[in-house]
């Protein structure tokens, strides 16, 4: 059964920066692109860097270490069609932001 679980303030977390969090034991990095808030795996699946120290444009992050890039919206990958990093729904209510645990 999936469920929301509280994960971190909304408020912690300004427009065009990430943070990242556990959810069951899994890094997790959640975004704000100006005010819409985006959440997936933080580890990329090619090598395993940490995907928050990559560049965030826009939708888009890209990877620290041979920059394949990853729309944050859906965890599509760019530049690897077959690659995909989960992403998680987001709720926020009275700044309390909330991840779906799949
Ligand atoms: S580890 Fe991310 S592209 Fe290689």
């Amino acid at each position: 059964m999936s469920e929301f679980v509280r994960v971190a303030r909304a408020s912690d977390i300004t427009s065009g920066k990430s943070k990242v969090i556990e959810l069951n034991g899994r890094p997790v990095v959640v975004f704000n692109q100006n005010g819409k808030f985006s959440a997936i795996d933080n580890i990329c699946p090619h090598k395993g860097a940490p995907l928050n120290e990559g560049v965030f444009m826009g939708t888009m992050i890209v990877c620290p270490w041979h920059s394949w890039t990853f729309d944050i919206n859906s965890g599509s990958c760019i530049t690897n069609p077959r690659a995909k990093v989960s992403c998680f729904e987001v709720k926020i209510e009275n700044d309390e932001l909330f991840l779906k645990v799949q």
